[in-house]
């Protein structure tokens, strides 16, 4: 017993370093305090696993923090009249500046298609827009299933990255999350 244990051992990861090495993909999300935009990066965390993803609040994130994974996948709700959540105001200067055009990106974004029909999910609208390498994003999504007006995140009819509604459409959150990652899989060519 105490041989197959210690020979076990040696398969298992020893540091910190070997551990983090598993994690490829890094989720950076910026909403409210444990509001819609976290719990969504939660979700996605536990669709993907938690050996495979790691989350960071943009609050707090660095550089360092963006070029250590190969995936990324970038979260924001929409604030103001189609702004980015605040927190992601300093952050996005941070990921301009970032080593991170070998990496593939997703966005997700969190907004409100009743309330603000005109400027729907514009925050990851702006999140696209300011990212240098845009021909290293994945993850479409259809615009099919909402009604608004007009949004910053609506390229040649899909939006850039998974739109989510909890405000008028919270049923559907569960089901567009686990499609999404499914995709995402496929796209990150993880399967
Ligand atoms: C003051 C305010 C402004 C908002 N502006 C927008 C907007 O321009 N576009 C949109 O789609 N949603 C907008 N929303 C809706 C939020 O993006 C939505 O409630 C989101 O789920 C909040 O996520 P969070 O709690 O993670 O920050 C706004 C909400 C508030 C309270």
């Amino acid at each position: 017993m105490f041989r197959f244990i210690f020979a076990a051992s040696f398969l298992l990861p020893d540091n910190d370093e070997e551990i983090h090495n598993m994690v490829k993909i890094g989720i950076f999300y910026g909403g409210s305090q444990k509001g819609s935009t976290y719990k969504a990066a939660e979700s996605m965390v536990n669709h993907f696993g938690k050996d495979k993803t790691a989350l960071h609040n943009v609050n707090e994130a660095t550089r360092e923090d963006l070029e250590k994974y190969d995936y990324l996948i970038l979260g924001t709700s929409a604030w103001g009249i189609g702004e980015m959540h605040q927190d992601w105001e300093r952050f996005i200067d941070v990921l301009v500046e970032a080593s991170i055009d070998q990496k593939k990106i997703a966005l997700f974004g969190l907004g409100d298609q009743i309330e603000y029909p005109e400027s729907f999910v514009d925050g990851m609208g702006t999140v696209f827009c300011r990212l240098p390498f845009k021909e290293n994003v994945v993850g479409f999504w259809p615009t099919k299933g909402y009604s608004f007006y007009f949004s910053t995140a609506e390229k040649d009819g899909n939006f850039v990255g998974l739109a989510l509604d909890e405000d008028s459409q919270p049923e559907l959150t569960g089901e567009r999350i686990a499609k999404w990652v499914a995709q995402l899989k496929a796209e990150f060519k993880l399967n």
